[in-house]
């Protein structure tokens, strides 16, 4: 529905002003000027209120008969999340890098997926995601599985997580209220993520149908989470003035047949694969995602387990990288030695020695080098990029880079 077209013959029909609309709106005058001048999509509760009024005042739009509100359900894209490393800015680099420098390319294994970002860039080919986390890995089905999914039947039960407003006691509200979301918001995440669960069980969505709700409800929580984009700490007193709404994950339905997601250690995966390509974007440092995304990870799991501390964590012992410690390099020599890839290409940026301690990579540039070339040959390209630390600072010459390594036809790589 375009909504700027109906306010404006909604006002000329009734003969009311901006500032009356705002007023029986609850809105401020600015909202209404912007809808109407198509700046701004009004807010879900908005349209709701909106197409009352119009039904009342007798305007006819097609999109009225569908009165579950699904039409009001917006899309949403895989980078419409914030995450630690994600590689989003970085595809062209990523692709051009593959498309100039690798020869028949069919099939590509994303091993630390993340966000799943690198593999929407080759959304042609034949895809294997895998994260150690829970919640990547649901993502990951999400965007990435061959099964089927149902987008009206899917946005229908959206539009009626949107709509719901009953505040209960529930996990959430026991464990986070008034932390990283409001008391109502907890309620309404709580509610939601159980209802999911109740549909899968009783068959009324398929597995991938229940990762896109999952996925919906996590990119949800990320948008209105009182952090600076991750769960080591909440804003103390903040205003909770957004809203839990829920978006529809926009999945195609055309994925590879042949596309797979696991979510174990990227070193038992590699045992077990063979792609063309295996792209490789291990943590570098020593911050765990597993303590970054602990309450993403909690509410996907669902097991509702209990929480310490002040930034209400869970148990995150089996979720622990051994990219993020001493231990990195042994690891990283151990995946590359049992991938089976013609090619292997790494992502992995320059901090060595220049953040803090906690920035500093894991892994040196020797031991990438040397770790590489025993298993074939290895270009190196790079890129400026903006470096992420906690104190927000901009770090003088940190770039990305990609190793490619051409692997060597030995028995490993066959
Ligand atoms: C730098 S991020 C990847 C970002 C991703 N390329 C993107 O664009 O969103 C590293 C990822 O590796 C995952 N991870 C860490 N250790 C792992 C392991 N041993 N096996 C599998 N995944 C691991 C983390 O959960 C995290 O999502």
């Amino acid at each position: 529905m375009n909504y700027a077209m109906m306010i404006k013959e909604y006002r000329e029909k009734t003969l009311i002003s901006q500032q009356d609309l705002a007023d029986l709106l609850g809105v401020a005058f600015v909202s209404v000027n912007r809808w109407e001048n198509g700046h701004y999509e009004p807010t879900y509760k908005a349209k709701r209120k909106l197409r009352e009024l119009f039904i009342k005042a007798g305007m006819k739009s097609e999109d009225y008969t569908d009165e579950s509100g699904a039409m009001d359900v917006k899309d949403c894209k895989i980078n419409n999340r914030r995450y630690l490393g994600n590689k989003y800015k970085l595809l062209s680099f990523i692709k051009d890098t593959v498309n100039e420098h690798c020869e028949n390319v069919n099939s590509i294994a994303d091993i630390f997926s993340g966000t799943g970002s690198v593999s929407s860039a080759f959304w042609n080919l034949q895809i294997i995601t895998n994260d150690i986390l829970y919640s990547n890995y649901i993502s990951n089905v999400a965007w990435f599985s061959p099964e089927t999914v149902d987008k009206t039947k899917l946005k229908r039960i959206i539009a009626g997580y949107n709509n719901y407003s009953k505040v209960e006691n529930n996990y959430m509200t026991k464990n986070f209220s008034d932390t990283y979301f409001s008391k109502e918001d907890c309620s309404k995440i709580g509610y939601i993520r159980e209802d999911i669960e109740k549909n899968y069980k009783k068959k009324i969505v398929n597995e991938r149908e229940r990762a896109v709700l999952i996925t919906s409800l996590l990119y949800a929580m990320d948008h209105i989470a009182k952090t600076c984009g991750h769960y080591d700490a909440f804003i103390r007193n903040a205003t909770f003035n957004e809203h839990l709404e829920l978006c529809y994950p926009d999945v195609p339905n055309d994925n590879n047949q042949n596309n797979r997601c696991f979510n174990m250690d990227s070193n038992e995966l590699v045992r077990n694969i063979t792609a063309d390509l295996v792209y490789i974007d291990p943590p570098y440092n020593s911050r765990q995602y597993c303590d970054a995304y602990h309450l993403l990870e909690n509410v996907a799991r669902w097991n509702k387990p209990e929480v310490e501390g002040v930034a209400r964590k869970m148990d995150r012992k089996s979720l622990k990288s051994k990219y993020c410690t001493n231990s990195a390099s042994k690891a990283f020599e151990d995946l590359i030695e049992h991938i089976h890839a013609r090619y292997i290409l790494l992502s992995y940026n320059n901090m060595a020695k220049k953040g803090n301690d906690r920035s500093n990579a894991k892994i040196s540039d020797e031991d990438i080098m040397q770790i590489l070339e025993a298993k074939g040959q290895v270009m190196v390209f790079s890129k400026d990029y903006k470096a992420f630390t906690t104190g927000q600072s901009d770090i003088e010459g940190n770039e990305e880079r990609l190793f490619l390594c051409i692997c060597r036809g030995d028995e490993n790589n066959d």
